[in-house]
């Protein structure tokens, strides 16, 4: 029995080893839909080069916002690269999917080195859900508690610049503004998508009675690019997977059309924020199995974020879930347990995949206790054993489908070796994450056997914290060059 499936499975047979036939009988068909050979990943990456390109057009590309037009590939306005002898304190503030982080940072004398202290505040429900003065009520009030505990010792805070990472696509005409073309990540407040986010926030600081000053607003890839960057020169993009997906990279403006009319200088460079999230919005070519047809349709926003979708931490849970009571209803996985728990949508994250997968218990039985605790059920170990092997299988979907990205964005700037900085929970917590995708890399860009990772995922982290500061510093510099040159 055990040799037929070693022979039988393509997706690491060995954890079904000892489980009966009557549970393994119709796996594979969840590897004709979950797993996606050397020839597919390429043919996803040179459609993903094609659009990357048309995003940099006049007329935009469709990563993502072809329904409403709005331009991806966003410019971030952040110029320069840190030359690590950036200098001073800053505030900086960072909305991300899940929670608000709001740190001091302190870039010293010292070349690449800086203190900060930091605190983060979950964001509730209600506040993802709610108006948008609610919002940056919610992050003024939360700032305000940051700065009575640790306060900057300025006599009025307007002396410390402070920069806000937006992990959502903005629209900006220069770094201290941003209209909010659309949320993502489950976010659904009202009065700020088509809005300039800064004065909203503005609003609510002089609300709060808080003097200080927004000097810059990045997106979370910009910032992971800008840190990541300050201790590796050799990276050239930075990525977070997490929550939700994304990519920046560092590109030259003449290389970009809509930038023309601009008068930037020839040799110009500018971080673009890819949003690459929603690539594919338009279903060309990837490979939507009815679990990815389902995740949409009954997400917020259907037929956006398709990418992000299948690949990021907010839906891989919810995908195992539904293959998980999709056996249950073909009478293959908990027949005599009671699931109401596991129907449940969203009731299974991203932590639920990582400790499936790192448990090498013989009864598995840290899985067991995520069971017990999330579903009211308890398994037979063979069921896990299936549950274990579904989860590679989605989880290496989701690490190959995430090296396209990148490989994309390699190819059609011509890199061939470099390393990126990736932040995120789900890169950082899943450990087998980074292997698969960087085997994804060797697939798609066909290094030679032997060779080491050419394009190197690299943890990072700090791009809300230092990496926010050095944004906001770089955009103070350039204020003042400006100021100079006009003077
Ligand atoms: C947002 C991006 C962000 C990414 C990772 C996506 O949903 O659109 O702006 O970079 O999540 O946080």
């Amino acid at each position: 029995m055990a040799e037929r499936i070693m022979s039988s499975f393509r997706y690491r047979p060995e954890i079904l080893e000892g489980v009966p036939e009557r549970l393994t009988q119709n796996l594979k068909q969840f590897e004709d839909w979950f797993v996606l050979d050397a020839a597919e990943l390429k043919k996803i990456t040179d459609h993903f080069v094609a659009e990357l390109e048309k995003g940099l057009t006049k007329e935009g590309g469709n990563i993502g916002f072809l329904f409403n037009a709005i331009q991806p590939m966003n410019v971030t306005w952040v110029k320069s690269s840190p030359s690590g002898r950036e200098l001073g304190r800053f505030l900086t503030l960072d909305m991300g999917g899940t929670n608000l982080r709001v740190c001091d940072v302190t870039l010293s004398e010292q070349k690449g080195d800086f203190e900060q202290t930091q605190r983060k505040f979950k964001l509730p429900q209600e506040v993802k859900s709610g108006t948008g003065e609610e919002l940056w009520d919610f992050v003024a009030d939360r700032l305000k508690d940051f700065l009575e505990e640790n306060p900057t010792g300025a006599q009025d805070n307007t002396s410390v610049p402070l920069a806000l990472t937006f992990s959502f696509p903005v629209d900006q005409k220069n770094i201290r503004s941003g209209i909010l073309q659309r949320w993502t990540k489950k976010f659904e407040v009202s009065g700020v998508e088509g809005e300039d986010i800064v004065p909203q926030l503005e609003a609510a600081l002089a609300r709060k009675n808080i003097p200080v000053d927004v000097v810059a607003l990045i997106n979370d890839t910009t910032g992971t690019m800008i840190a990541s960057h300050y201790r590796d020169p050799q990276i050239k993009i930075g990525s977070i997977f997490s929550t939700g997906t994304n990519a920046a990279y560092m590109e030259e403006c003449r290389l970009v059309p809509k930038l023309e009319g601009y008068g930037l200088p020839e040799d110009a460079k500018v971080i673009i924020n890819t949003e690459y999230g929603a690539f594919d919005n338009d279903r060309q070519i990837l490979p939507f199995t009815p679990f990815d047809h389902q995740i949409d349709s009954e997400s917020l926003r259907p037929g956006t974020q398709l990418y992000e979708k299948m690949v990021s931490g907010l839906y891989i849970g919810e995908m195992l879930r539904l293959v998980m009571v999709k056996l249950h209803e073909e009478g293959r996985l908990f027949q005599d347990k009671d699931i109401t728990r596991l129907r449940e949508s969203n009731v299974v994250d991203a932590t639920f995949l990582s400790i499936a997968e790192i448990d090498t218990s013989e009864g598995l039985d840290d899985m067991r206790k995520e069971f017990e605790g999330l579903f009211n059920f308890s398994p037979a170990v063979d069921e896990m054993k299936v549950c274990r092997y579904l989860t590679g299988l989605i989880a290496t979907r989701a690490a190959r489908l995430y090296a396209c990205g990148i490989a994309a964005i390699c190819k059609r700037n011509n890199i061939r070796e470099c390393h990126v900085g990736v932040d995120g929970s789900v890169f950082n917590k899943n450990s087998g994450f980074k292997d698969r995708a960087s085997q994804g890399l060797r697939d798609i860009l066909d290094w030679p056997v032997g060779e080491i990772d050419l394009i190197a995922l690299n943890a990072s982290e700090d791009g809300s914290g230092v990496g926010a500061a050095l944004a906001a510093s770089l955009a103070l510099k350039e204020a003042d060059q400006i100021k100079t040159t006009i003077l």
